[in-house]
């Protein structure tokens, strides 16, 4: 049942105009759809529509109504045999959205309605060419009870309101920009709205708006703040104009993602929208700007430009989320000082790239291996992956450091002046980079660089360097390989993997850890990028007298691994010294690897941690260092980038490992920490703001009270507790809250757990963090959760819950799960979740992706479970292709 990416054809129609009006009711909603079919090749092919889930009641061509033999309905199509080039189709249906527990197409959230189209949900909302490539110009009416829905919005401009007999009333909206329909959105229901008119910088007054729930205006300011930004710094950085009047973004309590970029109608989950000191985090503040940005960003990167077909998901994903990485990062260091800036774009650098090793490199590495932009799919849900994002945005990263930022802008406009209107492919966006780099670099060309596009794997790139200590010479080889993976494994003849281009940042020090200046292409550099392109390449820098220490793949120039063999001496050096604020940081993380392996291995310490601890110290008083960015390097490597570094995989010894080297560092730091914390305490302003100077000290300071509860020092419970108590944000709340937590089941963490839950119980955002806070608790097991989801406050049918307390145990607490009986609940949820949201439940059929690497006892347990879940029926086609896959390794 597989979809090929070679099979594209082109639809043979184009539907230029589509005409839609709902009868909106939540238990039956009756769609008519009307639109003009066209044909400009030869021939009349048959007319095929997708639909799902819906009742038909008439369909008609040119005002005719169409009798059962005209029309060919099976469960997925309805196909119409067209007797003319022009006309006009009419199809009236219906479709149960308080039935629709999916999340796809038309569905009930709170009292309200929302739809959700993309991939392929306006299949659920009426028959339709259910795919990106065919593009219309959409006018919507809206009609129903004034009272249950007072707000009617779709895309566009409000052209008109009226109103009807029965209490219902009606408003048409026009969106004069063609779109496919996985852009369509309508909401029906009663909101808030914060709203501010922006002049943007080409003239155009627009009007910027939120609706959140009844009551929590309050809480958009945020949002709404993060979308003038938005709009601001795509002009000034990218030069893309609202073209818009109006943009709305619309919270819901119940998505199935973060957010939909739906034409000039963003629809939300609420997590991503609704933001006050006292409910939200630090986290969730930054999280914010980002996914506004995203949303937002797309407007250009995903509407004007949008994918030829699901295969090009990446061309907007990828490209979107460099975009909104770029705008963290400016925004971060948005008024710093130009040492700050940096510390404060290598903040932002530090948490992506832990993001892609914590999701990326393991899906790289498993049986959902996939290139960004997929060969082949069975449900294209499933392909909403952090390699299409994440390592999707690293290969548009990659060209930007190519072609550097002014040329990467020339490239943007090129795409924009060959594409703007079109639905296009990721070789058209290469194609459009590659003409700039071709004029400005003659004799290069991205051709190598393209096969980012079609392999899968984390490339590793092996270092040896060499130094002539006679001639002053150092030279640098770089040899590159890509295992197979995932089904690649079971090719034979083995798939061949031919070289990529990389681009790879390298500095090297002196043994003082000062910057050597390296001679490349005839200028001086500090950093150079070498241009990976051959399986081995070596480079040669003059002038070094002694032996230099390597800083590698500095700022993470290349989604790769590294590979070199160095002594625990030099990470020191760099830990302290390297002046790459990145790779700076990644020595302190290698070295603390090291030790957590080792400790893991043999169940107890290296002898010589020494080298850690005196490093770590000297980093904890390092007055140079912003708090935010001491706050990363003072935090151990996660437990899933560890255990990618291993074979066979101990989950439970790996966590256990990291769980006893916070402890000694906890208690070898203890007089630090705590002059931290008094310190980073002493300096929390009245006033809440979630900037990187505030944010980091904040995290810094919840850091440090995290070890000292980790290392079980005689003040933290007091210190902790005084910090629940006095709390002025939720940043500081939850930080002691989780120390608290995490001494186990204390009466003060009892006592702390009640008063929280009853005083937030009425914000499911912050009953959302409770249950997080319980499901990753290291004292949590089966039983534990078993009773939580037993709390009238749980259920599976909103995902944000499902998440905060399912995903949270099955995914992130190692130390509860990885149990036979923890597999168990995992499957048992998998079924319970596939009956009422497939695409959420296929998500959570992922959690142990990496079973075939686990050791034996953890292996066999997950395999019985995986084929527990195989064995169902009915099973949806999204976790059929999940289990599938985890089974064929
Ligand atoms: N395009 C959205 C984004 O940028 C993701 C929507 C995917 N939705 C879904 N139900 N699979 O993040
Ligand atoms: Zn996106």
């Amino acid at each position: 049942p597989a979809i090929s990416r070679h099979d594209y054809q082109p639809y043979p129609y184009r539907l230029p105009r589509v005409a839609l009006q709902f009868d909106l009711d939540a238990e039956c909603t009756r769609v008519h759809a009307r639109f003009e079919v066209e044909r400009d090749g030869g021939g009349l092919p048959p007319l095929v529509l997708n639909g799902q889930e819906l009742s038909l009641v008439s369909v008609s061509i040119d005002g005719t109504q169409l009798d059962a033999g005209k029309y060919r309905l099976d469960d997925e199509t309805l196909t119409l045999f067209p007797e003319a080039a022009r006309f006009i189709v009419e199809i009236a249906s219906e479709c149960r959205p308080a039935q629709n527990s999916a999340l796809m197409g038309l569905y009930v959230s709170g009292e309200s309605l929302f739809t959700q189209c993309e991939a392929e949900g306006f299949r659920r909302i009426t028959w339709f060419p259910d795919r990106p490539d065919v593009m219309s110009r959409y006018t919507v009416t809206l009609r129903g009870d004034k009272t249950a829905y007072p707000l009617l919005l779709s895309n566009g401009n409000l052209v008109a309101g009226s109103e009807l007999e029965n209490g219902r009333h009606e408003a048409v909206w026009e969106d004069p920009h063609p779109k496919p329909c996985y852009l369509f959105a309508l909401v029906a229901g009663s909101f808030d709205c914060l709203e501010r008119r922006i002049r943007t910088g080409a003239g155009r007054n627009a009007l910027l708006q939120i609706y959140s729930d009844k009551g929590s205006r309050n809480k958009t300011e945020w949002a709404l703040d993060c979308l003038h930004r938005s709009v601001q710094w795509d002009e000034q950085r990218f030069g893309l104009q609202l073209d818009l009047d109006r943009f709305m973004v619309v919270a819901a309590r119940d998505f199935n993602m973060g957010a939909m970029e739906n034409k000039g109608l963003n629809i939300f989950n609420s997590s991503y929208v609704l933001a006050e000191p006292d409910t939200a985090t630090d986290a969730s503040y930054h999280g914010i700007e980002s996914v506004i940005g995203h949303e937002y960003f797309h407007n250009w990167t995903g509407n004007r430009v949008t994918c030829r077909d699901w295969f090009q998901l990446s061309l907007k994903e990828g490209l979107t989320v460099f975009r909104d990485q770029q705008f963290s990062a400016d925004m971060m260091a948005h008024g710093l000082s130009e040492d700050a800036a940096r510390s404060a774009r290598a903040v932002k650098r530090i948490d992506d790239v832990t993001a892609l090793r914590v999701a990326q490199f393991p899906e790289d590495a498993g049986p959902m291996a996939h290139p960004i932009r997929p060969e082949s799919y069975q449900e294209i849900a499933n392909f909403y992956t952090a390699t299409v994002y994440e390592k999707g945005a690293e290969v548009i990263r990659m060209q930007h450091t190519l072609l550097g930022e002014e040329d990467f802008q020339a490239g943007i406009r090129e795409y924009f002046r060959r594409h703007d209107g079109q639905a296009v492919t990721c070789d058209d966006f290469v194609d459009a980079m590659d003409s700039v780099y071709r004029a400005r670099h003659p004799g290069k060309s991205l051709d190598v660089f393209r096969r980012w596009y079609s392999q899968a794997g984390t490339p590793r790139v092996h270092v040896t360097l060499q130094h002539d200590a006679d001639q002053g010479l150092c030279s640098i080889t770089l040899r590159q390989h890509c295992p197979p993976v995932g089904i690649e494994k079971l090719q034979s003849p083995p798939l061949e993997k031919p070289p990529l281009h990389i681009p790879f940042a390298l500095g090297l020090l002196d043994a003082q850890g000062q910057a050597l200046a390296l001679r490349h292409e005839g200028q001086e550099h500090e950093t150079v990028v070498l241009d990976l392109c051959a399986e081995s390449q070596t480079w040669t820098f003059p002038d070094i007298a002694e032996r230099p220490v390597a800083s590698l793949l500095r700022d993470f120039s290349a989604p790769v691994i590294v590979e070199y063999d160095r002594d625990d001496a030099e990470l020191a050096l760099l830990a302290r010294h390297d002046t790459d604020p990145f790779a700076r940081w990644e020595a302190g993380q290698e070295l603390a690897s090291r030790q957590l392996l080792a400790m893991s291995q043999s169940g107890s310490a290296k002898q010589e941690d020494a080298i850690l601890i005196e490093t770590w110290r000297a980093l904890l008083h390092d007055p140079a260092l912003s708090d935010a960015y001491r706050a990363r390097v003072l935090t151990l490597p996660a437990t899933k980038a560890l255990l990618e570094k291993t074979d066979p995989m101990d989950p439970l010894a790996v966590a256990q490992a990291r769980e006893d080297l916070r402890a000694r560092l906890g208690q070898a730091l203890a007089d630090s920490w705590l002059a931290i914390y008094q310190a980073c305490a002493a300096a929390e302003p009245r006033e809440y703001s979630p900037d990187a100077v505030s944010s980091g000290r904040r995290a810094l300071k919840n850091l440090a009270l995290a070890y000292l509860a980790a290392g079980r020092h005689p003040q933290a419970e007091s210190l902790a507790q005084a910090q629940y108590e006095s709390a002025r944000n939720m940043t500081d709340r939850m930080g002691a809250l989780s120390a608290l937590v995490g001494q186990g089941d204390t009466p003060a963490a009892t006592r702390a757990l009640r008063h929280f839950y009853e005083q937030w119980q009425h914000d499911p955002l912050v009953v959302d963090r409770w249950f997080a806070l319980q499901a990753t608790a290291c004292a949590t097991r089966t039983d534990t959760v078993r009773a939580l989801m037993l709390h009238p406050a749980f259920t599976l049918r909103n995902p944000n819950r499902a998440r905060s307390l399912i995903f949270q145990f099955c995914m992130n607490n190692m130390l509860g799960v990885h149990r036979p009986e923890g597999y168990e609940f995992w499957a048992e949820q998998v079924l319970a979740l596939d009956a009422l949201n497939p695409e959420i439940a296929a998500r959570l059929a992922r959690a142990f992706d990496s079973w075939a690497r686990y050791a034996p006892s953890n292996r066999d347990a997950v395999h019985s479970a995986l084929q527990r879940i195989q064995q169902h029926e009915p099973l949806s086609r999204n976790v059929a292709e999940i289990v599938s896959k985890a089974l064929n390794i």
